[in-house]
């Protein structure tokens, strides 16, 4: 873990290993480039004359015992032309700092490199986004590798600096806010990158345990399959049928608001590998099929951050947790299973099963009367090709909710745009059998599987967010993201009417 901290002391005097700063491409130097400028009897301005700094976005020069700067190391990210300068280029150039930094293994580094307008970015955010983005760079792999384990990260502490003794105190919450944040994404990667044989239906209710076991506000309940056949979930039950793992329902609560209040509930899709079933998957990059339990992972990474935050909010996490595989047991294409509501379902493709399980947890959550109902989900390959891997989608019967994730996810920086679930696409659920099939054809796929999901939440104001594209990073970097803690976390910390 990186201890944070804020400076409004002299650039020259940080006590750090290592200082990093931004140059723009502009003939005057401003800011902190100006400040450590001066201190160095114009070095910097000698050091670029010269060409041995680049101003290009992307670009690190590191400059050795800087004359008057008491840093030894002294990293120079170019920032590229000041008119072009956002939040995302600011976090990119934070980023380059950050790996250039961990490669000398400093062990404190000092960050002033200039931020890009209040407007654009608060003190509070700058702090949120300097404690999650140094979290995210010293996160390594859980992998399995026997060999030698490569050193770990010397980076430890990490001061936000130059700031102005007003923007301090916003800053310093962040900077808190923003490492609770980056644990609970580094918690969700790890468990997205868990092997399937290992992250199962009980290791998922264990972290649960776990969470509980360290946080007072947190309260856990597991079902195992004979209390899940007395929750009557039908269709839960039919996706785990072929499988030798046992399922589980997890019930997680923090009661960190008002006794009485009504609670947020937030719905995880926990399936730990997903095979497709007797609807087979096909074999290419079917390994990624581990990461089909993040939405569960979102759920419990979330759920431990708000508690670490101790968050003035009440949170259920309801986690339906199975494993998805072809058996001599298993639920056939055509078999038709009574979810928990009642309804009947004609399972005409076994690999639609995310929306089986979540529509039994879905129909759990009414007893909580929830102030709102947010599912999260790897859903649906269609989502992929409607979004690509930039945005996670957003669907439900509440604009407002709706858009107040995509607010979530903007602030964020974990961005999500709303799909157009409207009654037209539940009328492609038609059977001839049952009340409805759980799959309607090719077109429109991430929002039928929505619209399959919103005739279990009528009466409830409840949003469904898409991960599948959002969640893991596949080919060289293949690995979880994180995704949607930190949207999670935002959109209920703005909830408690608290955010600074
Ligand atoms: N877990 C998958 C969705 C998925 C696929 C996420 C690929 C990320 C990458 C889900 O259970 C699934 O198989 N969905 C099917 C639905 C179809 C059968 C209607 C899909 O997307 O192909
Ligand atoms: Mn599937
Ligand atoms: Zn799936």
């Amino acid at each position: 873990m990186i201890r944070f901290d804020t400076s409004s002391g002299r650039l020259a005097s940080q006590a750090a290993d290592c200082l990093a700063i931004g140059l723009f491409d502009e003939e005057r130097l401003e800011g902190p480039a100006r400040e450590l400028d001066v201190a160095s009897k114009g070095q910097l301005r000698r050091l670029r004359a010269d060409g041995d700094i680049s101003v290009k976005p992307g670009d690190v020069q590191l400059l050795l015992q800087l004359p008057g700067v008491r840093a030894r190391r002294v990293l120079v990210v170019g920032l590229g032309r000041r008119a072009d300068f956002n939040r995302r280029a600011w976090r990119k150039a934070v980023g380059v700092a950050l790996a250039a930094c961990l490669k000398g293994r400093s062990a404190h580094l000092a960050i002033a490199i200039e931020r890009p307008d209040a407007k654009l970015l608060g003190d509070y955010y700058l702090g949120r986004a300097v404690a999650d983005l140094s979290s995210a760079a010293v996160y390594r792999v859980n992998d399995f590798k026997s060999g030698r384990r490569p050193r770990p990260p010397a980076l430890k502490r990490v001061t936000l600096a130059g700031i102005s003794a007003a923007a301090r105190t916003a800053a310093a919450k962040g900077l808190a806010h923003g490492a609770d944040i980056g644990a609970g994404q580094s918690m969700l990667r790890d468990l997205g990158n868990l092997p399937g044989n290992v992250c199962t239906p009980r290791y998922l209710a264990d972290q649960a345990r776990a969470i509980a076991r360290a946080h007072a506000s947190v309260r856990v309940r597991v079902f195992d399959e004979s209390a899940i056949r007395r929750l009557k979930m039908g269709c839960l039950l039919a996706v785990s049928r072929g499988s030798a793992e046992p399922p589980r329902f997890i019930v997680l609560e923090h009661r960190g608001g008002r006794p009485g209040a009504k609670p947020v509930v937030l719905v995880g899709k926990g399936v730990t590998f997903d095979t497709g079933g007797i609807s087979l998957k096909d074999p290419a990059a079917m390994d990624e099929m581990k990461y089909d339990m993040c939405g569960a992972g979102s759920v419990l990474a979330t759920l431990r951050t708000i508690a670490a935050m101790k968050l003035p909010i009440n949170v259920v996490g309801l986690i339906p947790a199975v494993e998805n595989m072809p058996d001599g047991r298993a639920t056939k294409p055509g078999d038709i299973a009574t979810s928990a509501a009642g309804k009947t379902v004609e399972i005409l493709n076994t690999d639609a099963e995310g929306r089986l399980i979540l529509c039994d947890a879905l129909h759990y959550a009414r007893r909580f009367d929830p102030a709102a109902v947010v599912d999260i989900a790897t859903l649906t390959g269609a989502c992929v090709i409607a979004l690509g891997h930039h945005f996670t989608g957003v669907m439900g019967n509440d604009d407002a909710l709706a858009q107040e994730l995509v607010q979530a996810g903007t602030d964020a920086d974990d961005r999500a745009w709303q799909l157009p679930l409207t009654e037209d696409y539940a009328e492609q659920l038609r059977s001839n059998f049952a009340d409805m099939a759980n799959v309607a054809g090719r077109d429109g796929g991430a929002i039928t599987a929505g619209a399959f999901l919103g005739k279990f939440t009528q009466g409830m104001k409840w949003a469904h967010l898409d991960i599948a594209g959002s969640a893991w990073n596949s080919g060289a970097q293949k690995g979880g993201t994180g995704r949607p803690v930190a949207l999670l976390t935002q959109f209920l910390l703005q909830r408690t009417g608290r955010l600074p």
